[in-house]
Parts: structure tokens; C-alpha cells; sequence
């Protein structure tokens, strides 16, 4: 008898952050459902704090041809590994990780047993430019997954043109002047709207070298995998199709796996990839609140806030009389020891009406029927999370995609307000009452229209459903 060819054999490797690994772990499972062999490769910082956090290992390894590999980040075991340190995270993962990965690859030791093939594909994060290298060396195809919001993509692609329409470099006055160069964007970029290190006046900084090549190495790779679905963003994924025309906009993630396992594997076990401990007693203390009563406040894995900044949003949170619960992790508060105390004047409002965890099982948290507003830093996890649970939002961005995506929160899907630039007990308090209470049905209107759109294109037929079929075909056929 005939036997059977062997699966693809596709490696994922991710950007070392929370938002990138959890859904390059989301795509990886995705493969793994469809029969793929799949190896995921880590940091060891990574690995061991997935490992302690959460049940992976059983949940994956349940899949035959899943498994892990490691790899060092290069850094001491005490490193941050902040937002604020990211340039230098990423390079000393790039030094490490560059000579390794072909080692890896062509050494023989993935394949373990005779039943798993070589590496046929890599999947790897949109900022990693070394793969590309790598991947050509040895002859197997490599497409891109970028794991930040498309929106922001395209306005990285259209840095050139920004530059030569004199809109680029700025220093950081005038925030409110327009930018005109990104396609169909005109009507309501503004310069504050840009990445944050588009205000340095100059060209060379890192993150801007890391954003402009973008264009280059995009278009190099056989295809380039998108978290988001085409119902909010067909604009801007019709512009970034000019520059890599194999576009696969297969999200949102989260939801899509949770479908895919109902539909094929019948079970939705917990799919949490936190790389912190999950304070789960918030859930319990959210059961016994009103429906839509409560605020969540949280500033994602990387951000790091000052300890004034910290004061104002708590002001801001109590003064305005809504039920909130908070996030605050043990390394978010910039250089200062931080021991958890209300402060004393703010003791009373706090205990009876706020709640703070060290880490949240999110997911779950946005979509508990208490749970009626998220105050987010606009990471794009966090804010397709929120989209899928139909949670109006407030943004506070900091950086890399989360200047561009409160703006299409507030300006173009109407989802909640953009609260970028400020930081003031006052706004704070009146944000969170207008999202809350005062413009709660025109928020919730828009956020159950989105929602559903969201949920749609993941199930059966949908666009997102059709898009992951789309990439799953293509790797076998270059496996073939
Ligand atoms: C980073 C960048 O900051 C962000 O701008 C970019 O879009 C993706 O990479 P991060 O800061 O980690 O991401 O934010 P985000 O993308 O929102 O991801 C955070 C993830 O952590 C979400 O999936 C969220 O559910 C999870 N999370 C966050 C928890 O599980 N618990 C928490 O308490 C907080």
C-alpha cells in the first residue's frame, strides 16, 4: 500500500514580546489543526515563563509533530525587557539568533524521527530581517506574519513617499498639522497620529531605520500574513497589496482559533499564553458586578508609565465614580519602587469601587458581561480583543503601532476616544464617564456592529475563514 506523504514542516519564530508570541502561538496552533509539523521557537526567557504561567506544553504537545526549540535573546536573565529597552532587545537578539537559525534548520536535529520532513517554510515576525537571508540560503520559501495593526504597516510603507513630500522628518511642534502621504488616510492623520519616533527630527534613529526598511523586506518574502479582518481595514489592505500583493488578512486570531477547535477538534480548552501569572481572583470579583458597570484598565505588556502619570490616571479613575479594575504589572512603573499601597487619601474610593491585579487573564476579562469600557495603551491584541467582546475603548498610546490605531479607534471605526498626548486626572475622569455613561449607546452601537462583523469573518465562510485556507494551500503547494 501506498503511503501517505509526509506533512509541511513549518518553523515559526516570533518577535520575544507578549502580544507577538501570543499570536504567532494562536497562527502556530491554526497549523498544527490543519495537520501540519510545526516547530516554535522561543527565547529561553520566553519559554520558561510560558512554561510556569500556563498549560502549553499539554495543550500543544496534544497535536502529534508540535514542539519547541530554544534559542538564547542574548540578554542577562535580570533585563526589563521593557517597551522603552526595545532596540536594544531586538539586537541583541538579532546578533544571537542570526548564526543560529540556519544551524537549526539544516542540522538535522528538527526532524527527530524519520516520519517529520525537513523545515519546508518558515514563518517568521515582520520586524526579523535576518530570516530572509537565512531562508534564501538554504532554499525554502519564507512568508512574513506581522503581528502589529496593518494601519500602522501601511504608514510605515509610506515613510518614502512622507519623506519626499517634505512632511518628514518634523520636530515634535505642530502636532496638528496634516500628513498627506499615507493613501487614504488624508482626511485625518495628523503628525501626532505617527509613530512617536517620527517626532525626533531626524531620519537615523533606530525605530524609524527598522520601519523604513519595511518596504524592503516585505515584498521579498512569498507572502505576508495579517491579524486583522477585511470588514474594518479593506482601505488599508488595498494599499499595502501594492507593495506585497500575496496578502493573507486571516484575523482576528484569538477568535479564529477558538472556531477552528470548536469546528475540527471539538473543544475549546483555556488558550491563555501569558507570560505572567494570571491573577484569576478579578474574575470572581467582576461576577458580582453590575452588567456594563466596570472600566478595565490596562497598559499591555512593554508599557512603562511614570509614577505621576500612574497618580493621575488614579484620580482621574476614583473622581469619576465607576467601578474599574487594574492592571498594573510588577515592572511598569519607571525606575521607582512601586509597594502597591493606596495611597491613603485615595484608600476609600479605591476598596470600594477599584480592583488591582499584577496580570489578568484578558481575553476573558473583556468579554465578562460586567465589563463595559477598557482604558488600553491600543496594543493590537488588545484592541482586537476588545473589538471581538464589542468593549468601547479609551486609548493611551505610547508607541510603535498604538499612535496609529487610537486614531482609527476614535476617528474611523467610532469605537471610543483617543486620549494620546495627555495625561490628566481631569480627562481621565471625564473620558471615562462619557464612555461609560454619557456616550455609552453611540459607543455601543458601533462596538456590537464591529463585534459581530469580527465574529462573522472567522466562522464558516467568512472573509478571515477563506483568507486561512488561502495560506494553508499555498505551504503545501511549496512543500511539494
Ligand atoms: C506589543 C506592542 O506594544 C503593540 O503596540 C503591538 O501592537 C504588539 O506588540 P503589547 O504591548 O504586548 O504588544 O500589547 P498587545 O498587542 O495589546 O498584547 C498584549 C497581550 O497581553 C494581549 O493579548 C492581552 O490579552 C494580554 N494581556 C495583557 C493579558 O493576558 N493580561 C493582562 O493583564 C494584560
Amino acid at each position: 500500500m501506498d503511503q501517505l506523504p509526509l506533512p509541511p514542516h513549518v518553523l515559526f519564530f516570533p518577535l520575544p514580546l507578549q502580544g507577538p508570541v501570543n499570536c504567532m502561538l494562536k497562527l502556530a496552533e491554526l497549523f498544527c489543526i490543519a495537520g501540519f509539523h510545526v516547530t516554535f521557537l522561543n527565547t529561553d526567557n520566553i519559554q520558561r515563563r510560558l512554561l510556569r504561567h500556563t498549560n502549553i506544553q499539554s495543550r500543544l504537545t496534544r497535536f502529534r509533530g508540535f514542539r519547541f526549540e530554544i534559542i538564547s535573546d542574548g540578554l542577562p536573565e535580570d533585563h526589563p525587557r521593557t517597551g522603552d529597552r526595545f532596540i536594544e532587545m531586538f539586537n541583541s537578539l538579532k546578533v544571537v539568533a542570526e548564526p543560529l537559525l540556519k544551524e537549526i534548520i539544516t542540522s538535522g536535529s528538527l526532524q527527530g524521527s524519520d516520519d517529520v520532513r525537513p523545515v519546508t517554510c518558515i514563518i517568521v515576525d515582520g520586524i526579523l530581517d535576518f530570516p530572509l537571508g537565512v531562508a534564501e540560503e538554504i532554499g525554502i520559501p519564507l512568508i512574513y506574519f506581522d503581528t502589529i495593526s496593518p494601519c500602522c504597516i501601511l504608514v510605515y510603507l509610506s515613510i518614502p513617499k512622507a519623506i519626499e513630500a517634505g512632511e518628514l522628518p518634523f520636530e515634535g511642534s505642530d502636532l496638528d498639522s496634516p500628513i498627506r502621504s499615507v493613501p487614504g488616510m488624508e482626511a485625518f492623520l495628523r503628525r501626532r497620529d505617527l509613530p512617536s519616533f517620527c517626532r525626533d527630527g531626524v531620519l537615523n534613529n533606530p525605530e524609524m531605520k527598522l520601519a523604513l526598511s519595511e518596504d524592503q523586506r516585505l515584498p521579498q518574502a512569498q507572502g505576508l500574513i495579517l491579524n486583522t479582518f477585511k470588514e474594518i481595514e479593506e482601505p488599508v489592505l488595498s494599499h499595502i497589496r501594492s507593495h506585497c500583493p500575496n496578502l493573507y488578512a486571516i484575523g482576528p486570531l484569538h477568535t479564529h482559533l477558538k472556531f477552528r477547535l470548536a469546528e475540527e477538534v471539538g473543544s475549546q480548552p483555556s488558550s491563555s499564553n501569558s507570560l505572567w501569572e494570571e491573577d484569576r481572583s478579578c474574575m470572581t470579583r467582576l461576577d458580582a458586578q453590575p452588567l456594563k458597570s466596570v472600566i478595565y484598565v490596562s497598559f499591555g505588556s512593554l508599557s512603562v508609565t511614570t509614577k505621576k502619570e500612574l497618580m493621575e490616571f488614579w484620580h482621574g479613575l476614583v473622581n469619576s465614580g465607576k467601578r474599574f479594575l487594574w492592571v498594573i504589572r510588577s515592572n511598569a512603573i519607571a525606575s521607582e519602587v512601586w509597594d502597591r499601597q493606596t495611597p491613603a487619601e485615595l484608600a476609600e474610593g479605591t476598596k470600594e469601587r477599584g480592583y488591582i491585579v499584577g496580570w489578568a487573564p484578558q481575553e476573558e476579562v473583556l468579554a465578562h458581561p460586567s465589563v463595559g469600557g477598557f482604558l488600553t495603551h491600543s496594543g493590537w491584541n488588545s484592541i482586537l480583543e476588545s473589538i471581538v467582546a464589542g468593549v468601547p475603548m479609551i486609548c493611551w498610546p505610547q508607541y510603535v503601532d498604538q499612535q496609529v490605531n487610537s486614531r482609527f479607534v476614535g476617528e474611523v471605526w467610532k469605537l471610543g476616544m483617543d486620549m494620546k498626548d495627555t495625561c490628566d486626572r481631569v480627562i481621565v475622569e471625564k473620558m471615562v464617564n462619557d464612555l461609560m455613561e454619557e456616550r455609552r449607546d453611540e459607543f455601543m452601537r458601533s462596538a456590537d456592529q464591529t463585534a459581530k462583523l469580527g465574529r462573522t469573518s472567522v466562522s464558516k465562510g467568512g472573509s478571515s475563514s477563506c483568507n486561512l485556507d488561502r495560506p494553508i494551500e499555498d505551504v503545501r503547494l511549496m512543500s511539494s
